[in-house]
């Protein structure tokens, strides 16, 4: 019974611990890796920064493997195999999301990440972090070697984190020069120009890869599940507003972060709701005042926000992407597909982190 449960309810107590478990696997292996001549320095650095930057998140993207897995097999449990195979590729996510924070948070100036410091800030890390950015990517690409080499997936694994990593790091590119190039014109943005940047930067490697995961695992062709991938890319841009609107309302202390994308002069959904609904003597306070690090302007900037009622706004897009998002999902010929979209979508509706 004890072991029954070990890894029983979906997304359960049970089975983030044994998911947690198998982290410490991954990484002894890592340590270990016969490819490397370790010193005791170079392992314990490796030993901190991966806990420092792996953990600590809500591991989301990672236990939807898992759960999307059993929803597909329609198994409330897994053998020890299987719950490692699917924790392997749920902890590869994981560290792709690490890499891409280590490096955007060097991008974005940001100060803090998952309530502590953000990795390039420590005094001993600076830009030391860049490298270690590119280690974590390689750690992908070890693990699933360790663990995938020779099975029949493998190079469709292979390639799959190759077209996610490169769509993530070609949105994060259009993130950076909308907000960098030229002069500073906020007339330059709009919800199309905010579409493209969250579709690439955030909702390819954060919903559409986890399924994709276990579709493989499942001995599934991606090529059949282009409606699926459509419904995931939609659920990502939906995730990406709400991690816009909580860079402004979110609580600092909840959400483990200083919001940074007023100062940091991002094309952020909210201020695309502001363009669209200010008069001419609002778009004039957003003109002087967006993309200033002075928190006298970035409290005018939150001001105007407040003054247009965009905080319902949000919730109006909030519903109305919810109902779009289910009955998306509820045209789904399979209902073990529908499951798995209707889980990940429960997950992120109204989330406060
Ligand atoms: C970054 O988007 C998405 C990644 C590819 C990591 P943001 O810059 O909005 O993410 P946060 O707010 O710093 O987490
Ligand atoms: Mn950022
Ligand atoms: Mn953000």
């Amino acid at each position: 019974m004890a072991a029954a449960a070990a890894n029983g309810s979906a997304g359960g107590a049970d089975t983030r611990e044994e998911f947690k478990r198998i982290y410490g696997v991954l990484k002894a292996e890592l340590l270990g890796d016969p490819a490397f001549e370790f010193t005791d320095s170079s392992r314990q650095w490796i030993d901190r920064m991966l806990d420092y930057n792996v953990l600590g998140g809500k591991c989301n993207r990672g236990l939807s493997v898992v759960d999307s897995y059993k929803l597909l097999k329609g198994a409330n449990v897994l053998g020890e195999e299987e719950m490692f195979l699917t924790s392997t590729l749920g902890w590869c996510i994981e560290w792709l999301q690490a890499y891409f924070l280590v490096l955007d948070d060097i991008m974005d100036d940001s100060h803090t990440r998952r309530g502590q410091p953000c990795w390039f800030r420590l005094p001993q890390v600076g830009s030391i972090a860049i490298n270690d950015g590119v280690i974590l990517r390689n750690h992908i690409t070890r693990m699933l070697r360790f663990h995938f080499k020779g099975k029949p997936y493998y190079a469709d694994l292979l390639d799959l984190f190759n077209e996610v990593e490169f769509k993530t790091a070609s949105g994060q590119l259009l993130d950076l020069i909308t907000t960098h190039e030229g002069e500073k014109d906020l007339t330059k943005y709009n919800i199309g120009v905010h579409r493209r940047i969250v579709q690439y930067k955030t909702a390819y490697y954060s919903f559409y890869l986890p399924v994709a995961c276990a579709l493989l695992l499942s001995g599934e062709d991606l090529v059949n599940y282009a409606a699926v991938e459509d419904i995931l890319v939609k659920m990502g841009i939906y995730f990406q507003v709400q991690d816009d609107y909580l860079d402004c309302y979110g609580d600092p202390e909840f959400i483990g972060k200083i919001g940074t994308d007023i100062e940091d002069y991002k094309c952020s959904w909210l201020v695309v709701q502001a363009l669209e609904r200010a008069d001419e003597s609002q778009k004039h306070v957003l003109f002087e005042n967006y993309g200033k690090k002075d928190p006298a302007c970035v409290a005018k900037v939150k001001n105007l926000y407040r003054e247009l009622n965009l905080e319902a706004i949000f919730q109006d897009y909030e519903s109305e992407s919810y109902k779009k998002l289910i009955a998306d999902i509820e045209a789904q010929p399979s209902i073990a597909v529908q499951n798995v979209l209707k889980s990940f979508l429960h997950k992120i509706y109204k989330r406060q982190k």
